[in-house]
């Protein structure tokens, strides 16, 4: 089984490059380390995800807007946030193989396999008794079953304890108990742990001497709160209200692997919802499911994601979960919905010796509001949406085909032209119609090949329609539009294609 899905994850990976997706970053230079870039499709589906994103949250919500705030902010935000004191990953080093890990994923890889195995027992007996299988029964009284989840939650809350008590020896002391090792040499010769900042510093200023040095933000968010008066009182905001934020957040990552999944240089789109006090916690479970909702409404498959709600809890927050996704590498947090009660806005207070409140009308009162915040990497959820996408089918002849199922919503290039030969006039009508879809849609053109090895090329690209042009066209201006995942082909007017793909990728249609 972890063969077949480290399988699927490297077929990802050199799928994204082949297909121009995702390349590593100055890769003549063999790259860098955890920081890749976007290539010519993995730009559009970026945007494409940035953008459904941003639609749900400011468009369809009137009380949320939006602002770009600089990546450079001034040193005391970090100081004020809490990043300069706990922005820290515990990490252990091999002794044998020179490795570096961070301890609590260490911990928490153990406690998931502890997981995968229960449910492989699940799995095993669901196949035996068939529909006649009671799930919630089984999970209770299966002594396994019961074994392995009682002894991963205790795993989980000792870990969440000696964290929150900073007591890193006995982090080291439940590596040694668990008997993990390093799971490139198997070595269990392992340092202490000690605490990382992650933050990467940099400087302002061109002489040395006069220089102050800065941080690259390690999340949007402090944009949003040293903005939140600006933009209450410039846009007579009235709580509850939101403001989202996308852009590039760094973090030097200790353990920055699995692709894009854990990068050094990111994206965030992250929205903070200001509330009154005491309602914190109501508005956090209105956004835990409102983000799930956005989630599904890809279509990617309900039984890929799912809720953990955290034990141990950032030192800014009341609650918090995260929304998990089932990656080829296993379930990992996708997104993190946190309520950070009235922490940021109060520390900015104190820090800038400015009043960050709000004076509700209707409570006749002053207040420093609480904080609910949705946060997702933007590059992760473009991973989850690469690899649930990729698929190989068994056709009906016996072939295989390699599709890449993006939602259409998000596919980069959303149809491609095709005349059935290079003459008789064919690429001219061909081009014809990309001059006027190109107004509306990211189309190409494609003559190269025979007209199946293009729908093969295309599939595998990710692009929905290819519309072939054939002499018929020539007779009455319909086209055959074959789609991608289906296959299927249909004759349709040159005039209805525009139609058929806005319908297809309509905002609408997904949103709502
Ligand atoms: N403002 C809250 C915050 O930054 P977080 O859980 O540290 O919370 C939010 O990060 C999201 O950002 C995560 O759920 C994940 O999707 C993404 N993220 C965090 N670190 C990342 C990294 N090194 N590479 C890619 N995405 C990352």
């Amino acid at each position: 089984m972890a063969n077949n899905n480290d399988d699927q994850f490297k077929k990802v990976i050199s799928h994204a490059k082949e297909y121009g997706y995702i390349f590593a970053s100055s890769e003549i230079y063999d790259g860098l380390s955890a920081v890749y870039d976007y290539a010519q499709n993995g730009v559009e589906l970026k945007k494409n995800i940035r953008e459904y994103w941003w639609r749900s949250m400011v468009y369809l919500n009137q009380n949320i807007v939006g602002i770009d705030a600089a990546i450079l902010m001034h040193p005391t935000t970090w100081k004020a946030s809490g990043h300069v004191d706990a922005f820290n990953d515990p990490l252990i080093d091999n002794k044998d193989s020179k490795k570096r890990y961070r301890a609590d994923v260490l911990i928490e890889d153990y406690a998931e396999k502890l997981e995968q195995k229960a449910q492989k027992e699940i799995d095993k007996a669901k196949a035996r008794f068939g529909d006649a299988f009671d799930e919630q029964q089984f999970v209770t009284t299966h002594p396994r079953v019961v074994r392995y989840r009682e002894h991963q939650r205790e795993i989980l809350a000792r870990l969440a304890r000696s964290l929150e008590a900073e007591d890193l020896a006995d982090v080291k002391s439940l590596i040694e108990e668990l008997e993990i090792s390093d799971p490139d040499t198997g070595s269990k010769n392992w340092t202490e742990v000690r605490q990382f900042n992650l933050m990467f510093g940099t400087k302002l200023g061109a002489s040395a001497d006069s220089a102050t040095s800065l941080y690259l933000r390690p999340e949007t968010a402090q944009g949003i709160f040293v903005n939140f008066l600006n933009v209450q009182k410039t846009g007579r905001m009235k709580i509850p209200f939101g403001i989202a934020q996308t852009g590039k957040a760094f973090r030097n990552e200790i353990v920055a692997r699995q692709f894009i999944f854990r990068m050094r240089e990111f994206e965030q789109m992250e929205m903070q919802f200001f509330v009154r006090p005491g309602e914190e916690l109501t508005w956090y479970e209105h956004w835990k499911e409102a983000r799930l909702k956005w989630h599904l409404s890809l279509g990617m498959g309900e039984e890929n994601y799912r809720f953990h709600d955290h034990e141990k809890l950032a030192h800014y927050a009341n609650a918090a979960a995260d929304i998990e996704f089932k990656f080829p590498f296993g379930f990992k947090e996708l997104e993190g919905i946190h309520s950070r009660t009235d922490f940021d806005l109060k520390a900015h207070e104190k820090f800038s010796g400015k009043k960050l409140q709000f004076f509700d009308p209707e409570m006749n009162e002053n207040y420093v509001p609480y904080v609910v915040e949705t946060s997702i990497g933007l590059d992760r959820m473009f991973l989850a949406v690469l690899s649930t996408a990729l698929q190989e089918e068994e056709l009906e002849n016996g072939s295989t085909r390699t599709v890449l199922k993006i939602p259409s919503i998000l596919a980069p290039v959303k149809a491609a032209v095709l005349p059935l030969v290079k003459k008789d006039g064919l690429p001219e009508i061909a081009q014809a119609i990309i001059d006027d879809l190109q107004w509306d849609f990211n189309v190409a053109y494609d003559e190269k090949d025979a007209v199946g090895r293009r729908y093969r090329r295309q599939d595998a690209a990710g692009t929905p329609f290819c519309i072939t042009v054939d002499h018929q066209t020539k007779d009455d201006n319909t086209v055959t539009i074959r789609f991608r995942d289906s296959m299927e082909q249909r004759r349709i007017a040159i005039s209805e294609i525009s139609e058929t793909i806005g319908e297809s990728i309509s905002f609408k249609k997904w949103l709502s």
